[in-house]
């Protein structure tokens, strides 16, 4: 019988199965990442190694490196995740990773080490979007929600408003037309010589500092809910070189304070426009930059004005982790989605959208 052959049976066999179990890895980036939940809701155990020290040094992410430290970790951490479960391989029904989009060697050691696991164990394997993987996360922090719900998600390379239709449908209202939040976040830290990782490190500094201290626009894009970043970021900049040429310090709790207002105010208004306008009654927040304290604050406040349920993953689970693929998966896995010995890396893979 065919590799594939051994994982389609597998997968028949699992299709009447009441509880399924999937371990995942997720290595897209600088985090390599281990988890095994189950039913696509429950975390058994859920395992990050960060690279973050790593790469402190290098004030970014260093991608040949990112790659090594993935090879080096995977095993401990899949390890380390069952453990974590009180399961063996042997308990596990499928396997789950991340093939895109990210970096593709980070990508690549993740795919490669989750396909040789399948093959010798004849465990179905199930590709999964980094970005679903997002927004699945609130799956987990809240087990009783289910689709349709608006979702903002505000990642490194995306800020989408996406209208979850039902598991893994997905229906665009708008994007950023050129940079994502979570750039505009670590493009204004590098300004302000805040440490890598940028964008907490910078609302770290902004709790001391006056929002009001620079007026900065909050553009508006032609797109209804398109969201933009690169003028905010030039105005910055800008004002942050002026201040340098006269010479003076620079007050850098009050810059990152009114930088972060001038973000998280741009990714709310969109956002509240979108769920006054489309008849929904749940706004989920996806991605690191869902981590950010002030986004976090603003939406509350916003969600108990306007009347609408807002769902927010615990930090731990905003940022970057392998329990939202396997949260992916299990919905994937339970519409027949797997892969087969082909499956490769994809750096720029894009999250399957109609648009609205
Ligand atoms: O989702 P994520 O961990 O990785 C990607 O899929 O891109 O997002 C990383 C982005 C980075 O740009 C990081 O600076 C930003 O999320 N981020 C934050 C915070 N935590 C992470 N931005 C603002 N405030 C935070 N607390
Ligand atoms: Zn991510």
């Amino acid at each position: 019988m065919s590799v594939t052959e051994t994982w389609q049976r597998h997968l028949e066999a699992l299709q009447s199965k009441a509880s399924l179990r999937i371990l995942a890895l997720e290595t897209s980036c600088d985090e390599t990442a281990a988890a095994v939940v189950e039913n696509g809701r429950r975390i058994l155990s859920n395992i990050v190694f960060s690279q973050v020290d790593v790469h402190a040094l290098y004030g970014g992410v260093v991608p040949e490196i990112a790659s090594r430290a993935h090879v080096d970790a995977c095993d401990r951490v899949i390890d380390l995740a069952l453990q974590d479960a009180g399961m063996t391989l042997a308990d596990v029904d499928a396997l789950a990773v991340t093939h895109g989009p990210g970096l593709v060697g980070a990508l690549l050691t993740g795919v490669s080490c989750m396909k040789g696991l399948s093959f010798a164990t004849g465990l179905p394997l199930i590709p999964v979007n980094h970005i679903e993987g997002h927004v699945s996360a609130n799956y987990l922090s809240d087990p009783a929600l289910t689709p349709p719900f608006l979702c903002l998600v505000a990642s490194g390379g995306h800020s989408h408003l996406v209208r979850v239709e039902d598991y893994g449908v997905y229906t665009l209202l708008g994007r950023t037309v050129d940079d994502a939040a979570g750039e505009a976040f670590d493009k204004g830290a590098r300004v302000l010589g805040v440490p890598y990782p940028g964008g907490p490190m910078l609302s770290k500094l902004a709790r001391d500092g006056d929002p009001t201290y620079l007026r900065l626009p909050r553009p508006n894009p032609e797109g209804r809910y398109d969201f933009s970043f690169s003028g905010l970021k030039t105005a910055f900049v800008n004002a942050c070189h002026k201040l340098e040429q006269k010479g003076e310090p620079l007050p850098r709790a009050d810059l990152a304070a009114s930088y972060q207002k001038a973000i998280v105010d741009s990714l709310c208004e969109k956002a509240v426009l979108a769920m006054r306008e489309g008849g929904l009654s749940t706004l989920c927040l996806a991605g690191g930059v869902s981590a950010n304290a002030l986004l976090r604050e603003q939406m509350t406040d916003l969600a108990a004005r306007e009347g609408f349920r807002l769902c927010m993953p615990e930090v731990s689970l905003c940022t970057d982790n392998a329990a939202m693929i396997g949260s992916a998966a299990y919905y994937r896995l339970r519409r027949g989605e797997i892969a087969t010995l082909s499956l490769n890396a994809e750096p720029a893979l894009a999250l399957a959208m109609k648009r609205a």
